[in-house]
């Protein structure tokens, strides 16, 4: 069974758009647990957008089921996250101006960086998957790191023009099957929808999904209970489908 990390990062967004108290991403943390999440996924930003360390001291507190914090891979990170204690870390590339994470690390281009920061990581008992493209220089760069996994980048996939898409998804597909064999864990994640999660949740390799902005986008609908009740289940269906 794939498992589903939600991402409450953009009910966080909606409260800091008036500075107050709601909404609570602890508390649609803990709706999204009823409809089923396996984990939750939260972003501390250098720029605090969103996510705040306070909202990641009462997620650690609060969760029944795991937290994985995505984090730059810096200095200041590395030490609230060895305070904060999350149960797996994400390193990220993290560009201010961005809207949200375009593409994967370069792990190759950071690896003395990198490697520093997933040995302290993982010295503390996190455990440390890396965002990559599906690239086999990254995928490579990452076994050799030491990471525990990699969570490969779906961006490019869920944003390609029709002509493209298959040749993306056979990207991951490459990429998950490569990362396995060099005895990662396989993660996926970014810009996933009910729309196009289906041939992703049916790779063979992947064992976890980071879902985020559609799922919250939805809940605003249907409430996140449900919201994430149906991301669950259409992943089960491809997981079925899939063998
Ligand atoms: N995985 C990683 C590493 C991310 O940075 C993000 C965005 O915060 C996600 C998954 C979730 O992406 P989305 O919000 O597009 O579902």
């Amino acid at each position: 069974m794939i498992r589903l990390g939600v991402n409450v990062d953009h009910v966080a967004t909606v409260r800091q758009a008036r500075m107050i108290d709601i909404p609570d991403p602890v508390e649609a943390a803990l709706l999204a647990e009823t409809g089923g999440a396996d984990l939750i996924t939260v972003h501390l930003r250098e720029d605090r957008r969103h996510i705040q360390e306070y909202d990641v001291a009462r997620l650690r507190e609060r969760l029944s089921v795991g937290l994985n914090l995505e984090m730059a891979g810096t200095g200041e990170m590395t030490a609230h996250a060895l305070a904060l204690r999350p149960d797996d870390a994400c390193l990220v590339p993290e560009r201010r101006e961005e809207l949200t994470t375009e593409g994967g690390l370069d792990v190759v281009a950071h690896a003395d960086q990198l490697r520093e920061v997933v040995a302290r990581l993982r010295g503390a008992g996190i455990r440390v998957s890396l965002f990559v493209d599906p690239d086999p220089r990254q995928i490579e760069a990452s076994r050799e790191l030491g990471a525990d996994a990699v969570e490969l980048h779906t961006g490019t996939y869920c944003d390609a023009a029709v002509d493209r898409v298959a040749r993306e998804l056979e990207a991951v597909r490459r990429g998950a099957a490569l990362a396995a064999g060099l005895g990662l864990e396989v993660h996926g994640g970014h810009g996933l929808n009910t729309e196009n999660v289906t041939p992703i949740a049916a790779i063979e390799e992947i064992v976890e999904l980071n879902i985020g902005h559609s799922i919250v986008a939805r809940s605003i609908m249907v409430g996140m209970v449900e919201a994430v009740r149906e991301m669950k289940a259409l992943i089960a269906g491809a997981e079925t489908a899939g063998g």
